[in-house]
């Protein structure tokens, strides 16, 4: 066991910056092995500190040399120790020359400066500045940025960094270099530098102000016929982000570089965002529907984050989801505008709620559990979490329910009004929020302080005598680690009543202003809610959370009955998705008591009729029809449970996925041939519905597969025109238990696409969640020669795939699974420690599951915590999953 413990950082202990910084100068002389940094920082005392001393964070860096307004310090004079130089009782005013040496080859983490595919690249969120040089690295300190950066020219003949480029030549003995120099003040983490052989796809592009800008997109030779997606998003980006908030783009350059390791999705540097490849390089041979919209989603937060991060940025990194919250919740909305539809608003929705239920909802149950506003943390990158942001963006969701659109933009003007250029806090935006619209909002704090997801139980009471239908809306939050109680929250109930008709009826609520429509908007605030509907004609069928209007569970004991009405008829799509996966849900959970008690398995004809009926509705949208057939996933189901038997769930929702497809065959068939998509690939929405409908036809069908399906897949997999179709394909091989058709498949996949890296990682995550993979198996993959724990896609690809997608082989009762998953976050610790901890989260939940397998889980979880050295991210994982 190590000895030094981790230290913990408190919210509380927040203290202002001693001195404040007003202008940067970096000199770069890049070098894989020999990186050189110096840098010139003007500094003045900050009147709002008592402390006369200069604290410059650094870390796996070699101090050369640091010059205090022109005198070379002695070691006495500073303390070096380890992570922070510091220099006490500084003059005022203050120049600091410091030099640093650093080997970005060497550099595994990917965090700070590093090398990839022999190519520079930096990645400083959160705290990767203080690896390449001595600097205040901290949010709240603002400064402008002149950077000359010098290399070889053959090997890096492009040389990008923040802002503009204001002058570039040679150097003599095959150098050469480039000056930037970025206009706006930012924090240390929105630093970039690119050096490298790249080639960019660019062009001019007119703002609606009339001003021009110069728009690139840099990728790796040979990947230029994949950038067209990213720019063309890049353009919706800019525009929608004009039209619904105003709000332009400030620069004359807006740079996206793709990069092949890198930690996460992408990072919003000043002008030059990198790109994780996967998010950027696409077309119709190598990506698929799915991959597209995560280009979009991903280039749109990005480029929203210019203004909701780096104009107006955090003012420490307890406040991180001021900027990931209120940005993922504008990408969440570009996307739904760019299809346009109301369903295919609601079918962006659905998918949001599918992500909280499957990430967010587990998380704010376990160990990890934290408040949209953390009050403390040991490592900064393990709270880049689905709470931080997912969750975060549905409290920013929820003030636009509760305001309006027009009240939310309202807010969203009066916060830039305050605080362009500041670095602030997320109280801060709920003041404009609440100012701008003559709103209290001190009970919607709770929303940043309080861990946990809520739980609001609804019942009923109808009066036919006077007409009157009474909600009782109550609400509880389970506790957290160090949140035993919770105080009730704000929160906006959206509810529909639905007549036996189906039809919406028109609501009047007392002292609600509802004046007869569809849908009305309930705030519940007390632990306790009554809401009488008057003028209530019949007994109606409630439909509650619309538009899934709060991160909540919402409990309500409907009936079959109730539920399959809904299912037909809600106007809201949402619910009416919701109805079918409450049906499914229950019928999941009571075969899986089944399949535990070894009874005989049935699954009733209401439900498969229900199902039926939904897939041959052509009036629907063929993307809501696809995901309203979806079953709650195995993750989902676990969540249902006291104790996760992960055998059991598979079985039965095995069981109910082949009884639907024995039943609906002729439906699916027929659902498979209609839903054709000829002719040149679009990634619209309407075109991506429906490939997804015909791909979950063509799952169901081959999974107890005749000849003929096997031909069809066959088929599809030989003649696709696109990754979508191909992909879908061999995965339905792959599911179809016929082992001959998969591996033939797989392999010619695999020789297809062998130079095309995002690719090849799908051919691994494919075989990953196969349930006929084993732990064996996918050590077998681990020896191909395609694979790397080095680079993050690709370790994610096999190794993540396996722990969270294939949960009856990760769980095998042996503990096999659980032992591979310590070697592996012990493996990837020593070379990447972010991406080791969010390994190291697949254990989260291991207390929730049968005693057998949580003893097995207790015994990897202390083989890793025992490691002699482990970094801080992993050992905050795994000490709190023990804890
Ligand atoms: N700000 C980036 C985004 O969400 C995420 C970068 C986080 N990186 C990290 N290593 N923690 O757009
Ligand atoms: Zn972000």
């Amino acid at each position: 066991m190590r000895t030094d413990s981790p230290q913990t950082i408190y919210r509380k202990d927040y203290t202002p910056p001693s001195f404040l910084v007003d202008s940067v100068e970096l000199g770069f002389d890049l070098d894989p092995a020999r990186t050189v940094v110096a840098s010139r920082i003007q500094m003045r005392h900050n009147p709002a500190s008592t402390s006369r001393s200069i604290e410059l964070h650094g870390e796996h860096i070699e101090l050369v040399l640091v010059r205090l307004n022109g005198k070379v310090l002695k070691p006495s004079q500073y303390k070096l120790t380890a992570g922070m130089l510091t220099i006490p009782k500084a003059p005022d005013e203050v120049t600091l020359d410091i030099e640093t040496v650093l080997a970005p080859q060497d550099n595994t983490s990917l965090s700070g400066l590093y090398v990839s595919n022999h190519n520079f690249f930096t990645q400083c969120e959160a705290e990767g500045f203080r690896r390449i040089t001595f600097f205040p690295d901290r949010p709240d300190v603002m400064a402008k940025y002149t950077v000359m950066l010098r290399a070889d020219k053959d090997n890096y003949p492009v040389l990008l960094s923040n802002g503009n480029l204001i002058e570039e030549g040679d150097l003599g003995d095959g150098r050469h270099y480039a000056k930037w120099e970025d206009p706006f003040k930012k924090p240390s983490y929105l630093f970039a530098l690119v050096a490298a052989r790249l080639v960019c796809q660019e062009e001019r592009y007119t703002l609606k102000s009339g001003r021009e800008v110069l728009l690139q997109v840099w990728v790796e030779d040979g990947n230029l016929d994949k950038t067209d997606y990213a720019m063309q998003s890049l353009k919706n980006s800019i525009r929608w982000d004009e039209e619904r908030f105003g709000l332009e783009l400030d620069l004359d350059r807006f740079m996206i570089v793709a990069v092949g390791d890198f930690n996460m999705g992408a990072m919003e540097n000043k002008g030059l965002n990198i790109f994780n490849t996967k998010y950027v390089l696409a077309n119709a041979r190598v990506a698929t529907d799915v991959d597209y919209a995560g280009i979009e989603a991903v280039v749109g937060h990005e480029y929203f984050h210019n203004w909701t991060g780096n104009r107006v940025t955090c003012r420490d990194w307890f406040q991180l989801s001021l900027k990931e919250g209120l940005t993922v919740f504008r990408d969440q909305e570009f996307s739904a505008d760019m299809i346009g539809t109301d369903t295919g608003r609601a079918v962006t929705r659905i998918d949001q709620v599918r992500t909280l239920r499957q990430a967010q909802f587990p998380e704010d149950a376990g160990p990890m559990a934290h408040p949209v506003r953390p009050d403390s943390f040991v490592e900064i990158n393990n709270f880049y979490t689905v709470t931080i942001y997912e969750k975060g963006a549905e409290v920013v969701r929820m003030y636009q329910t509760l305001v309006g659109r027009d009240g939310f933009r309202k807010g969203m003007d009066l916060y830039f009004e305050r605080h362009d250029g500041q670095a602030v806090q997320c109280d801060d935006f709920r003041a404009a929020m609440a100012d701008a619209n003559g709103r209290d909002f001190s009970q919607f704090e709770r929303w940043y302080s309080q861990a946990g997801t809520p739980v609001v139980t609804a019942s009923t009471r109808y009066d036919a005598a006077s007409r009157t239908f009474e909600l009782t809306l109550a609400q509880s939050c389970p506790a957290t680690p160090g949140q035993p109680k919770k105080l009730p929250f704000h929160i906006p109930v959206t509810v529909g009543l639905l007549a036996a008709d189906g039809r919406d009826l028109p609501l009047h609520v007392d002292g609600v202003v509802s004046n007869g429509a569809a849908s009305v908007v309930l705030e519940l605030t007390q632990a306790s809610q009554t809401f009488r509907f008057t003028n209530v004609t019949e007994l109606p069928v409630p439909s509650l959370l619309r538009d899934f209007s709060a991160p909540v569970v919402l409990e309500y004991d409907y009936t079959d009955e109730e539920l399959l009405h809904l299912f037909r008829h809600d106007s809201d799509p949402v619910n009416r998705w919701e109805a079918g996966q409450r049906l499914a849900m229950e019928r999941l959970l009571k075969l899986t008591g089944a399949v535990a008690a070894g009874e005989h398995l049935a699954l009733d004809d209401t439900f498969i009729e229900a199902q039926r009926a939904l897939l041959a509705d052509d009036t629907l949208d063929p993307a809501f029809r696809e995901l309203a057939l979806i079953l709650p996933s195995e993750t989902i189901i676990a969540e249902r449970m006291a104790q996760v038997d992960p055998q059991a769930i598979h079985a039965a929702r095995q069981f109910m996925r082949r009884t639907i497809a024995a039943a609906l065959k002729p439906e699916l068939l027929a659902q498979y041939h209609a839903n054709q998509t000829p002719g040149e690939y679009s990634p619209d929405a309407l075109s991506a519905g429906k490939r997804a409908l015909k791909n979950l036809a063509l799952s169901y069908l081959l999974i107890a597969p005749g000849e003929q399906e096997l031909a069809l897949a066959q088929q599809q997999f030989d003649g696709a025109g696109n990754m979508t179709d191909r992909a879908a394909a061999l995965g339905a091989l792959i599911h179809s238990g016929s082992p001959s058709h998969a591996q033939a498949a797989l392999a010619s996949f695999y020789a297809d696409f062998e130079n095309e890296a995002l690719v090849v990682d799908k051919w691994f995550a494919m075989q990953a969640a196969a349930p006929s993979t084993d732990v064996q198996a996918v050590r077998q993959l681990m020896t191909h020669p395609a694979f790397t724990l080095k680079n993050p896609n690709r370790a994610r690809s096999l190794i993540f795939n396996f722990t969270n997608g294939n949960p009856s082989q990760f769980h095998a009762a042996d503990g096999s699974g659980y032992a591979f998953w310590a070697e592996q976050v012990i493996a990837l610790d020593a070379l990447n420690p972010q991406v080791a901890a969010r390994l190291a989260r697949s254990m989260d939940r291991w207390r929730r599951y049968v005693p057998a397998l949580q003893s097995h889980m207790r015994d990897a979880l202390e083989k890793v915590a025992g490691q002699a050295s482990l970094s801080n991210d992993v050992m905050e994982v795994v000490s709190k999953a023990l804890a």
